[in-house]
């Protein structure tokens, strides 16, 4: 079996520019990198990775592989993987790459195959399909995988449940639950990139226009805020009441999606969960209402019930878009196949947010190898989390107070009051 399956390894000239490109903007990884090339804490470790194929994961490859490791990639999604970059990466880098955009279902689960014949000590995963495929089809490679990393909410969801029900076999780290992941990656990293995604599916103009917002968790609070400022009047649904709660002293309209379909133009769900955008929605929908999803998985909008209600469907009215024709003479335009927008029709989150999620990726594998983890989801230690934001404000040139000794004192003690 040849070590890679991608698109054409002709595009891997622009690949590789726009990787070197999206490392400049990555310092903190560029240092973890120089410091693995010296140490070589991952030496001969075979690690598979299954994330989204972009620029940004290309460099995390590099780091990987500058440590030693023998590295293997797959995409995470059918429709994000840049082809150029996984040409760029088997051409240029010499990264064994399982990536093919557009790639149907089986392909997909080819390249996950692929990845776990591989036989790796260490993964990586965005979603958890690698580490729920070790363990429904591969029950005899589970005692070779010491560590897993899974890089998404929706990964770390299912991970519990695997625990929960006692069906995790191995140790795994939630990155996505670290401070210097969730609270920049999804919200400044989503918000901008859904935003972006959005605008080059159909080059909206946000200004002026009701954009509802599914979910209000980190991802839907950065995409709601990016909306606002790009003048949009944002309504956001929630079930959690907090949540919603928060929302509103945010200063956006909190109400029911059945009350939101009647008056949006743009629909973003962001949920993690499933059938967010039903029928009951799309029949209430406006003429011309724009559809999307930047959640994981493709399962937040009833594509189903979107077809069934449908009397005709226009695909591909512009790149990305999708047109459904009701009976009433309404249309509404689905993006993207209802996959992730920011990185289906935009590039993923920037360079400058992947750089610390990444970081702690790269850190994470390096902390798998040196200590020995139970079967079951861990955090990423505080020591690791306050590593990267600190060596980002180094980056960054900006210097922060440290505690005076009678500021410690003072912190430590319970004696003081009034
Ligand atoms: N997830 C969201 N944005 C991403 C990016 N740019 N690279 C890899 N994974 C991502």
């Amino acid at each position: 079996m040849t070590d890679y399956h991608i698109a054409d390894v002709e595009l891997a000239a622009e690949g590789k520019r726009r990787i070197l490109w999206a490392d400049r903007n990555m310092p903190v990884l560029t240092s973890i990198r120089e410091r693995f090339s010296d140490e070589e804490p991952l030496k001969d470790v075979r690690l598979s990775a299954c994330l989204h194929v972009t620029a940004e994961t290309a460099n995390l490859m590099r780091t990987l592989k500058a440590g030693g490791a023998d590295v293997l990639l797959c995409a995470s999604n059918p429709l994000s993987t840049q082809n150029d970059v996984a040409a760029s990466l088997v051409e240029d880098f010499g990264i064994k790459t399982y990536a093919v955009n557009g790639e149907d279902r089986e392909t997909y689960y080819d390249h996950i195959r692929a990845a776990l014949d591989f036989k790796p000590k260490i993964t990586l995963d965005d979603g958890a399909d690698l580490v729920s495929t070790l363990h429904s089809d591969y029950p005899e490679d589970i005692s070779g995988v010491r560590c897993s990393m899974e890089e998404t909410t929706t990964g770390v969801i299912r991970l519990e449940a695997m625990a929960q029900d006692g069906a995790l076999k191995i140790p795994v780290v939630a990155v996505n639950d670290a401070d210097t992941k969730h609270l920049f990656d999804n919200q400044y990293g989503t918000g901008q990139s859904t935003v972006d995604g959005i605008i080059r599916a159909t080059d909206v103009l946000l200004a002026g226009k009701t954009f509802v917002v599914g979910g209000y968790g980190m991802c839907g609070r950065g995409l709601a805020n990016r909306a606002r400022g790009m003048g949009a009047h944002v309504v956001v649904t929630e079930v959690e009441p907090v949540r919603a709660l928060q929302a509103v002293m945010d200063g956006f309209k909190v109400m029911s999606m059945d009350d939101a379909a009647i008056i949006g133009d743009i629909f973003c769900t962001v949920t993690g969960n499933t059938t967010v955008l039903t029928t009951q929605h799309f029949e209430k929908m406006k003429d011309g209402a724009l559809i999307a999803n930047s959640g994981h998985f493709n399962v937040e909008i009833n594509i189903e019930g979107l077809e069934m209600l449908a009397n005709k469907v226009n695909r591909n009215v512009r790149n990305y878009v999708d047109e459904y024709l009701f009976s009433d003479g309404r249309s509404v335009y689905l993006l993207g196949e209802g996959r992730l927008i920011n990185l289906v029709a935009a590039e993923g989150h920037p360079a400058d947010v992947m750089d610390m999620s990444f970081a702690l990726q790269a850190l994470m594998a390096e902390y798998s190898m040196k200590n020995d983890l139970t079967p079951a989801v861990h955090s990423v230690p505080r020591e690791v989390d306050k590593l990267v934001a600190s060596l980002k404000l180094q980056t960054m040139g900006i210097e922060i107070d440290a505690l005076s000794d009678e500021q410690e004192t003072y912190l430590n003690s319970w004696e003081e009051g009034t």
